[in-house]
């Protein structure tokens, strides 16, 4: 086994990346793939609260890149997501090495067979360690124009670094979205971004509603469907981009 490494990114903060992360893991963890999703976003943990984990992390990424604990050790199951596997942040900020992160990385690939990398807002020393140890990148945008332009730069790095297979996601996609007028259309976003889309995910108060309560998002759901349909693509199936 040699695990596919996807590094999720975004430019702007608080686009979906966390969100993404944990909900793709767990579609492709649910299709029978051994999934670790490793949060890289230092001082700002967030993927234990929405893969229902909170409170259940010892050791963090930051431990076991500074060698204090073996990577097995830090690893914790989601509770409400069957065989996705995390690593969180740490709590206090600091910096990751890219070559720390990829004699680990190494390791681990042996024993999955995906492994999701949660970045942090910006350009900073999580985009560039995930660029490292990555073969695919996510770009996870809303469809806004500031996003939009910030998405644009962060795939122009990514390509700059030699990159080919960057995808986009836009995220939060609501039944009215395209009527204010700031983005007219999903084209405008694929345009803007320079990326091939891969994968639409509608604003979800079921979402918001299950994040909140540390359960999982119902099945079936029009976000549940567009994470599955995600999944399903990155698996190299032939599904439609939108859900009804
Ligand atoms: N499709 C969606 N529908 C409704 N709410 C969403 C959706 N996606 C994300 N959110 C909400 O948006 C907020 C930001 O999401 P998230 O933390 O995943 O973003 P992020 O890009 O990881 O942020 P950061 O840049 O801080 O790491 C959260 O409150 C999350 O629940
Ligand atoms: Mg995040």
């Amino acid at each position: 086994m040699a695990a596919q490494i996807i590094m999720v990114a975004s430019g702007k903060g608080g686009t979906g990346k966390s969100t993404v992360s944990v909900l793709l893991g767990s579609r492709l963890a649910a299709a029978g793939k051994k999934v670790l999703l490793i949060e890289l976003d230092s001082g700002l943990r967030s993927v234990d609260i929405i893969a229902g984990a909170a409170g259940r992390t010892v050791y963090d990424i930051s431990d076991v890149l500074c060698g204090r604990c073996d990577w097995r050790k830090a690893i914790v199951e989601s509770p409400v997501y069957k065989g996705l596997s995390l690593i969180s942040a740490p709590y206090e900020r600091g910096n990751v090495q890219p070559q720390q992160l990829a004699k680990l990385t190494r390791k681990m690939a042996k024993h999955y067979d995906f492994i999701l990398v949660d970045t942090a807002a910006g350009l900073g020393a999580p985009f560039a360690a995930a660029m490292v140890v990555s073969q695919m990148a996510l770009l996870v945008l809303t469809p806004d124009p500031v996003a939009l332009r910030d998405g644009h730069i962060a795939a122009d790095v990514l390509y700059e670094g030699g990159f080919t297979n960057v995808r986009l996601v836009v995220n939060r996609v609501g039944p009215s979205t395209f009527d204010k007028g700031a983005v007219a259309d999903l084209d405008e976003c694929i345009d803007t971004v320079a990326v091939q889309l891969i994968g639409v995910i509608p604003e979800s108060a079921a979402l918001l509603k299950s994040t909140a309560a540390g359960e999982a998002l119902p099945e079936n759901t029009l976000a549940w469907r567009a994470f599955d349909n995600l999944a399903r693509r990155i698996l190299g199936q032939q599904v439609p981009l939108a859900v009804r």
